[in-house]
């Protein structure tokens, strides 16, 4: 097939809207980014919509009109709420949710009973759907799983040869997709972020909801959009999201060689980078976003850290895209700790410590720092309070007065970590410097896990460690083995950790180059 280009001439849009009326598929442009058109009352042009794009059959299509009376013959009813927005936005990057009509084939509403509708603002795209004569049906005009395309040329590279015609109307002005919201219950629920923001459309409608596929992953859930469960806007290349200022973005992806950053015109980076818009203007922002993913790829880009935007206003609907570009890896700089070190008795933690060490990290130990805070008067006077105030003579712990108390029953040593832990946290986070790492036996316990942006745990096999641990405290096989068991298993370190090094005799530092490679 021969993919005709079009111009938005009265003759060429004419054209079009006799390709659409015998079943054909025509991209255009809109304010948001190019839709594939075809006749949203003609079923069997609408599964070529399907075909065309590689969609599965579960995401249901837009529904776009020239004309707010259009809307009667696509729905069943417009609800009060609904009207009210409608009359409020329309012609607008929204599109407003609502039951269906008979009209509607289920393939173009993927088998639910309600349709998304929208007016563009886009004069090309009114003019279009006019001349058409027909309510148009239309996804976004990319192969299912690339970037939305925001410019003709970006529609051709998915598309060529695979539909009737484009409409070539240059660079669209928004550059992210519609916000959709259903208006199906009681209270609206935005299911995908755009330009429109939930706080302009609760001064229409009052309390709107977000959505939980707006900023997490839902897989696995039910998902009310199915088009929020896919793997979306993914470039070929590995993105990762980089979350934190930009002072901390420039020394994280310093040494980061090979790959290449997504950022801000105003980042100064070390490494090979595309921007995407300027810091702070979301507006700019969402208008180069997905012309910038497609960037990458022309540049064989194969790692990405992309620069995270402000989660408010248009950059919510950025952010939101994001993420998914990312297939949900952020690691967020502002965090305390950039890494959490944590394993098993014997495994070997120390020595990966240490390496990181020489690898320039700055790294705080949590055994080092809880005989530090024994020390603080505060911290003191609630040991005293709870185990005895004899257990401290003139300001100076006795620790083996302390140990015997605590550790002789479970409850004791509760009570005791209940007081230290926080406060060996405080005093960590009080002393780290970027790159920080926090080394601690219970990290997942004092639950110190959630203050840094990615965890490793360090593990080796039980013979191993148990030879170690002999050999390091001098003590007998019995005693090592029940230190060893009274600790948590291999299993849970691997679960909760983000990486593991496994400290079995292979080369450690190939090993903690290579998972830093694959965490951070
Ligand atoms: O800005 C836009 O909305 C662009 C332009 C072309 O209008 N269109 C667009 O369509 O982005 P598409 O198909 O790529 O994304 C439509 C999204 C999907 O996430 C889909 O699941 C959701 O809207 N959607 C459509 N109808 C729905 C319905 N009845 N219920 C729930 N979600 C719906
Ligand atoms: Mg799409």
């Amino acid at each position: 097939m021969k993919t005709l280009r079009l111009s938005s001439s009265d003759e060429d849009l004419k054209t079009a809207g006799e390709i659409i009326r015998r079943g054909g598929l025509v991209a255009f442009p809109t304010e948001t980014v190019y839709g594939l058109g075809a006749n949203a009352f003609d079923e069997k042009a609408a599964k070529n919509i399907f075909r065309a794009k590689g969609r599965p059959a579960d995401n249901p299509l837009i529904v776009h009109i020239a004309d707010k009376k259009d809307i009667a013959e696509i729905v069943s009813d417009v609800p009060p709420k609904a009207k009210k927005l409608i009359d409020a936005f329309f012609p607008a990057p929204l599109t407003v949710i609502m039951k269906k009509s008979e009209k509607i084939p289920l393939t173009v509403s993927a088998g639910l009973d309600t349709v998304g509708v929208r007016m563009p603002q886009n004069e090309t795209a009114r003019r279009f759907i006019k001349a058409a004569g027909v309510p148009i049906a239309a996804p976004s005009a990319n192969k299912s799983g690339r970037p939305s395309p925001t410019d003709a040329r970006y529609v051709l590279s998915d598309m060529d040869g695979e539909i009737d015609a484009v409409i070539e109307g240059g660079q669209c002005s928004i550059g992210v997709e519609s916000t959709v919201i259903s208006m199906v219950g009681d209270i609206p629920v935005i299911l995908r972020p755009g330009a429109v923001t939930k706080e302009q459309i609760e001064k229409v409608v009052g309390e709107v909801r977000l959505a939980k596929a707006v900023k997490e992953n839902v897989t696995n859930e039910t998902v009310r959009s199915p088009g929020m469960k896919y793997k979306h806007y993914a470039p070929k290349a590995e993105v990762v999201l980089v979350k934190g200022s930009a002072s901390k973005f420039k020394a994280f992806t310093a040494n980061k060689k090979g790959a290449m950053a997504l950022c801000f015109e105003e980042d100064e980076v070390a490494i090979p980078r595309v921007t995407y818009g300027r810091q702070g203007d979301d507006e700019s922002q969402a208008k180069a976003l997905f012309s910038s993913l497609r960037h990458l790829d022309e540049l064989g880009a194969e790692k990405v850290y992309a620069h995270c935007p402000s989660e408010t206003g248009v950059g919510l609907a950025v952010y939101n895209r994001m993420i998914r570009a990312a297939a949900f890896r952020i690691i967020d700089l502002e965090k305390p700790f950039l890494i959490g070190l944590t394993g098993q008795t014997g495994a070997g933690k120390g020595y990966v410590a240490k390496t990181l060490k020489e690898l320039g990290f700055n790294v705080l130990d949590a055994d080092l720092i809880s005989h530090q805070i024994t020390d603080e008067p505060a911290v003191l006077g609630q040991l005293q309070a709870a185990f005895g105030s004899d257990i401290a003579e003139n300001g100076k712990l006795n620790r083996a007065l302390l140990a015997e108390r605590a550790f002789e029953s479970s409850e004791g040593e509760e009570k005791l970590n209940k007081i230290t832990h926080p406060a060996i946290i405080d005093a960590a986070v009080r002393a780290a410097e970027f790159p920080a790492v926090f080394d601690a036996a219970l990290l997942f316990e004092s639950g110190a896990d959630k203050l840094c942006a990615v965890t490793i745990a360090v593990t080796a096999p039980e013979e191993l460690r148990l030879k170690r641990i002999m050999a390091r405290d001098g003590i007998s096989e019995e005693t090592a083995l029940l230190r060893m068991n009274a600790q948590q298993q291999e299993e849970y370190y691997k679960t909760k950790a983000n990486a593991a090094v496994i400290n079995d005799g292979r080369d450690i530092k190939t090993q903690i180059n290579k998972v830093l490679g694959e965490i951070l």
